[in-house]
């Protein structure tokens, strides 16, 4: 095992469960969209779906659209998808590419892409009114290793601050400079959280999935990040060179494959949204945009390195459908979850010894909700 990755045991026995309320009640629902996803950045996407200017993709965060984009200047923004004139939503289509400027189809009022209003017929001619006091409204917005993070809170935290821990663990996968290839849209009749917790271990992988399992052993998960709001660690690859349908690595490497992580899969769930899966040759990633307390939107990404895209031997399809069936699996059993904590016989269980990551995640989620 390399130094730089340390594990510990965080596994306190007698961990159990979190009660029912906490997936099924519409009032803790609202409470934790409040204290976890508005208080946070929220990963939106990554840069490379908006490459040109003028490119855009609509987000919806806590029942807000956002329109995310790139400008003149190669600036990715954020703005709330609603005009000044009149609040109407502007964008209907998912994603596009602006010509320039960003039109509301009511009365036309035009804004460029830095959100300055340029055009609104017959507004000129009235005293007092101030064009500049009218800007699409900007949302917050950080870019880190490429992710696109937005916040909605009026006073977030600074993003390096909130993200200290991880701030440089991306790095050897130049995650920045790769590109999107495919986008799922999954709609899991589930708790946010069970997709978290079931993130989080691989004690379930001999059974929900086969295929899976030919590749890693679920006992060599090791964790380097334990406590607190992410959390995750590492599988050794032994059924393969990477985790695809064939097991041969299927584009170019990530990074620098001279420090160790050549044969393994990475884990790592960041509250309050994003799950990153990391390979040798791609990166998938998960985005939760929950919708109810027993719904779930998961946006799945896979991205692989940028030069990889022309050379002959691309074959991103195997890493696709690998993890297409194994996220299928795995949204499946979180909605047997969903489906049995709304019994009345349900209560909470004993987490086992390698699910520590889960009872260190209710920890953290207690600690905000409490
Ligand atoms: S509401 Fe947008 S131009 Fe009137
Ligand atoms: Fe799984």
């Amino acid at each position: 095992m390399s130094t730089y990755f340390k594990t510990a045991d965080t596994y306190v026995t007698g961990s159990m469960t979190l009660p029912q309320k906490y997936y099924t009640s519409q009032d803790v629902f609202a409470d934790e969209m409040n204290r976890i996803y508005k208080n946070s950045w929220v990963c939106v996407g990554h840069h490379s779906r908006v490459a040109g200017a003028g490119e855009y993709f609509l987000a919806d965060v806590l029942g807000e659209s956002l329109i995310i984009l790139r400008d003149k200047q190669n600036q990715v923004r954020a703005y709330y998808n609603v005009c000044r004139h009149r609040g109407t939503r502007i964008c209907e289509e998912s994603e596009g590419r602006f010509s320039g400027s960003i039109q509301c189809s009511y009365h036309a009022w035009t804004y460029g892409l830095d959100g300055t209003l340029i055009g609104a017929p017959f507004m000129k001619e009235l005293d007092g009114f101030r064009w500049e006091d009218f800007p699409l409204n900007p949302v917050r917005l950080h870019l880190w290793e490429g992710f696109i993070f937005v916040s909605l809170s009026q006073t977030p935290q600074p993003f390096e601050q909130a993200y200290a821990p991880l701030l440089n663990r991306l790095q050897r996968w130049n995650v920045g400079g790769l590109r999107v290839h495919t986008r799922h849209v999954y709609d899991a009749a589930t708790n946010w959280k069970y997709v978290f917790q079931n993130f989080n271990e691989c004690y379930h992988c001999p059974t929900i999935h086969p295929m899976l399992n030919k590749f890693t052993n679920y006992t060599s998960a090791e964790n380097d990040l334990v406590e607190g709001p992410f959390l995750g660690g590492y599988m050794n690859i032994t059924g393969g060179d990477s985790m695809t349908m064939t097991g041969r690595m299927c584009a170019l490497p990530l990074g620098d494959l001279s420090t160790g992580i050549e044969k393994r899969g990475f884990y790592y769930t960041l509250l309050p949204n994003l799950l990153l899966n990391i390979h040798p040759d791609y990166l998938m990633f998960h985005m939760l945009f929950p919708t109810a307390p027993g719904r779930t939107t998961i946006v799945s990404e896979w991205l692989f390195n940028a030069e990889a895209f022309d050379k002959p031997d691309f074959r991103p399809q195997e890493a696709v459908d690998f993890w297409h069936i194994t996220n299928l699996q795995d949204w499946h059993v979180c909605e047997l979850a969903q489906l049995g904590v709304t019994s009345q016989a349900y209560t909470p269980g004993w987490y086992s010894p390698r699910e520590s990551l889960l009872a260190a995640f209710d920890r953290e989620y207690l600690r905000i909700m409490e």
